[in-house]
């Protein structure tokens, strides 16, 4: 009996389920390798349509609005909208949304 639960196996075993969840969830926070954004166009359909396409702010799409721009507001903040901090978009995912912003055309006109 104690020299089954004292073999090597059974302390492997032991060690993996332990070890595994921490491995697993370190990797999520790694997503992509630089935060939890999925590039451009999700930082957008997540944060800012949520204001920018509800009529709470402006239409920003389709206007060709400089990239470094809508950096500094979205960094700054800009009257009514709040400013996000690099803890809640990375600045990489920021230039990812700036860059999509200033591409992509304006949306569909709402009912
Ligand atoms: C909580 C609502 C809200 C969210 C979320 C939000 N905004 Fe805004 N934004 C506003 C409002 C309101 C204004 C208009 C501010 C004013 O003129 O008083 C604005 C203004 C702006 C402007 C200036 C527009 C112009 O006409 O010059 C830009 C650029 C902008 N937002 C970009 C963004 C980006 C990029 C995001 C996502 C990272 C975002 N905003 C998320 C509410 C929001």
């Amino acid at each position: 009996m104690s020299s089954l639960l004292n073999s090597a196996a059974v302390k492997r075993t032991f060690a993996a389920c332990f070890a595994l969840p921490f491995v697993v969830l370190a990797g999520n926070a790694a997503a992509d390798g630089d935060g939890v954004w999925k590039g451009g166009e999700n930082v957008y359909a997540k944060v800012c349509g949520h204001c920018h396409e509800n009529k709470v702010g402006p239409v920003i799409k389709g206007r060709q609005l400089p990239p470094a721009y809508i950096t500094a507001v979205v960094r700054n903040g800009f009257r009514a909208m709040p400013a996000f901090p690099a803890s809640f978009i990375d600045d990489n995912s920021l230039q990812q949304v700036a860059e999509y912003i200033s591409k992509a055309s304006a949306p569909a006109a709402k009912p």
